[in-house]
């Protein structure tokens, strides 16, 4: 077990980074908005391959979420967090308040670039400015070699990459592979707003997902998936989801409608079980 320091303030950190910096320590960035589970856990560990030191932050962002949405009700389990950051390789928690980010006031949000448009985007339109202001910020604060994404939450993967590229910024974005419950479920800090017979109703996302990869390989041809996709949104539909704000084919690089170029496919979809909200993707 490592030990773990607690840091509130980015003037602390950066005493602390340069101590690091001076002994030639490769940094490795984890950002959350805790509540975590598994499958952040799995990405700390990922990175620990990469990176001799590695910091976890934990900021509920409210720049990514609109007014109504759940920021205030959105899970906070500090101690629980810190509990469980003890038993991995996380040297240092970055657990700054929205003024030590974003100061009296939020005067400028960065734009996020054009993998940002669609998807995600149509029902939450303010949300990747504010994720990729908040990354370029924790970028700069904690100054890491590396950091990681989960393909959980694949347009946002893609839209730092291209933020990342965009700025010139010389860290290595590594992804994490998306854990999931036993049943399938992806595992997610909102899965804990589901009472039981939502949770029931939500492992069918992924099975209706797996069986249409499935489906789409038994024959291969890109012009079956608009059909494929119609039956898997009636599928949903059935098994009692309230509303299916997307389920399609993208090119799994762009985001763009597959066609016969495209080499990678990825399967992305986000639902609704009354206020609640899941998303989950896999590459087909
Ligand atoms: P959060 O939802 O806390 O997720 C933090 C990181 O964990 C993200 O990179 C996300 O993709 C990854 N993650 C979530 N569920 C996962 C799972 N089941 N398996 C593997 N990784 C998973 O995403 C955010 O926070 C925020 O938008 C953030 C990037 C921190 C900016 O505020």
């Amino acid at each position: 077990m490592m030990s773990l320091e607690v840091y509130t303030t980015s003037e602390a950190l950066s005493f602390k980074l340069e101590e690091w910096r001076q002994a030639g320590m490769k940094i490795g960035l984890v950002p959350t908005m805790g509540a975590l589970h598994e499958g952040h856990l799995s990405l700390i560990e990922t990175m620990s391959v990469r990176a001799d030191k590695i910091i976890v932050s934990l900021f509920v962002n409210p720049t990514q979420f609109a007014e109504g949405e759940d920021f205030d009700a959105y899970p906070r389990s500090t101690d629980d967090d810190l509990r469980k950051l003890r038993s991995t390789k996380a040297g240092i928690v970055f657990m700054p308040d929205a003024s030590e980010i974003y100061g009296d006031a939020i005067t400028a949000s960065l734009k996020a670039g054009n993998l940002a448009e669609g998807l995600e985007s149509e029902t939450r339109p303010h949300f990747f400015s504010g994720v990729v202001t908040v990354v370029h910020k924790l970028f700069k604060l904690c100054q890491p070699d590396a950091a990681i994404f989960g393909e959980k939450d694949y347009q946002q993967l893609l839209v730092i990459k291209k933020m990342v590229s965009d700025h010139d910024m010389r860290i290595e974005i590594l992804q994490g592979t998306t854990l999931r419950e036993t049943d399938g479920l992806a595992m997610s800090s909102r899965n804990a707003y589901l009472n039981d017979s939502q949770r029931k109703t939500a492992i069918n996302l992924n099975k209706i997902m797996r069986d249409f990869c499935n489906d789409y390989h038994s024959a291969r041809e890109l012009n079956r998936l608009p059909s494929l996709e119609g039956e898997a949104i009636r599928k949903l539909q059935e098994v009692g989801f309230t509303k299916i704000d997307y389920l399609t084919v993208r090119d799994a690089d762009t985001l763009q409608t597959p066609n016969t170029e495209t080499k990678n496919l990825r399967l992305l979809a986000a639902v609704r079980l009354g206020e609640i909200r899941l998303i989950d993707n896999c590459a087909i």
